[in-house]
């Protein structure tokens, strides 16, 4: 108080106006390089002090950009749903999109999902290295159902750099991670790149340089007759002919792939879904959100966040819709969901849940 009306005093004359742009202007300065220092002092070097920290990290629910061959993962526990709902929080993704499992080697996916004769042929050629495979979930998959957006399906790849392997081996978990960036915008192929994108939202960024490929990987489906490329990347259309022969491409936009509700092997709840409601009839089970006191009826409840978190409702949203989907129900009814964060994916989910049916 003491300072500012001195301050001011001094404003009055000319001299004291310049002492007090200078002393504006050294705040100024100040804030700046403190924003700088701030925004910079979680990019690491990938020391095994670094790592290992990165790996408690990734063990504990946060986020942490790592390098890979391609671009910069934003990676979270595959495995738990809440740290996946961050990802796509810090991403600021309008929609779920279908997340990229890392595993550090093809013994990996034991448990995660269903191999076949193809998948064995191109992880003996091709991993660790820029290829994605789309196969079938497991049916003990560990792996959240928001980290594949409630598909059937999970992407999974093995990423070709050091710095990759070393945080899924130290950590012990399947690591799910889109490119580094908020939602629409460059991939990043540096660590300040990822700094520069998504600020304090990652908890740590693992510096290994300059990407070496610089483009994502190839997303190749195996889920049907013909292998079928849904990406283009790291591993070419000519690479994969040669060695299987036919090969289709059915090429979807990043950032906004196949919508979720086009995919005819998405998971959709059986039962019929009503939104915005504040009533369920006895027959109904209610899925709700935030302090449902008002909110009536119902023959079951599951609440999506007693609290209102929109991270945790994401987190319980493809969980709690499967887990309600049983036939002695008549159907669904959700509660509204505030159209704001992560609020915004939830909706575009539930109306696609809630859409006529496309027969498959
Ligand atoms: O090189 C890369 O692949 C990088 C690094 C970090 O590994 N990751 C990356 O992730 O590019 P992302 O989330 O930006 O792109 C994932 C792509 C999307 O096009 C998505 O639709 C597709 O993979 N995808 C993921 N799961 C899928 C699934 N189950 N079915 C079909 N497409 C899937
Ligand atoms: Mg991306």
């Amino acid at each position: 108080m003491q300072n500012r009306d001195a301050t001011q005093d001094a404003v009055k004359t000319k001299g004291g106006r310049i002492y007090y742009l200078s002393v504006l202007y050294s705040h100024i300065l100040i804030s700046m390089v403190k924003h700088t220092v701030f925004k910079n002092d979680h990019i690491q070097a990938p020391t095994p002090q670094a790592l290992a920290q990165a790996a408690d990290f990734i063990q504990r629910g946060k986020l942490v950009a790592f390098p890979t061959e391609t671009v910069y993962g934003l990676g979270a526990d595959a495995t738990n749903d809440q740290a996946v709902a961050m990802i796509y929080a810090a991403k600021g993704r309008p929609q779920f999109n279908p997340l990229i499992i890392h595993v550090a080697e093809p013994t990996d996916l034991d448990d995660i999902v269903i191999r076949n004769d193809t998948a064995e042929l191109l992880t003996s050629i091709f991993w660790p290295g820029p290829l994605t495979l789309v196969l079938p979930r497991a049916s003990n998959s560990t792996i959240s159902l928001l980290a594949s957006a409630g598909l059937e399906t999970l992407a999974v790849r093995c990423p070709n750099h050091p710095v990759a392997q070393k945080l899924i081996q130290l950590s012990g978990r399947p690591i799910a991670a889109p490119s580094a960036n908020a939602s629409g915008g460059l991939s990043p192929t540096e660590a300040s790149h990822v700094a520069d994108s998504l600020g304090d939202k990652v908890d740590l960024v693992l510096d290994g340089g300059h990407t070496r490929i610089g483009v994502e990987s190839t997303v190749l489906d195996l889920t049907g007759r013909i292998p079928t490329i849904l990406r283009h990347g790291g591993v070419t259309l000519e690479d994969l002919t040669a060695l299987l022969g036919e090969v289709h491409c059915s090429l979807v936009e990043d950032e906004s792939p196949k919508s979720p509700g086009m995919i005819t092997s998405h998971y959709a709840p059986r039962l019929p879904v009503r939104l915005d409601a504040m009533t369920a009839s006895p027959n109904e089970a209610f899925l709700t959100f935030g302090e449902d006191r008002l909110a009536s009826g119902g023959a079951t409840r599951m609440n999506l966040s007693a609290t209102s978190d929109l991270i945790e409702a994401a987190a319980n949203l493809f969980s709690m819709l499967r887990a309600l989907d049983q036939s002695q129900f008549s159907g669904i009814a959700v509660m509204p969901i505030p159209e704001k964060g992560l609020g915004a994916a939830i909706n575009d989910r539930l109306h696609r849940a809630a859409a006529p049916r496309i027969p498959a």
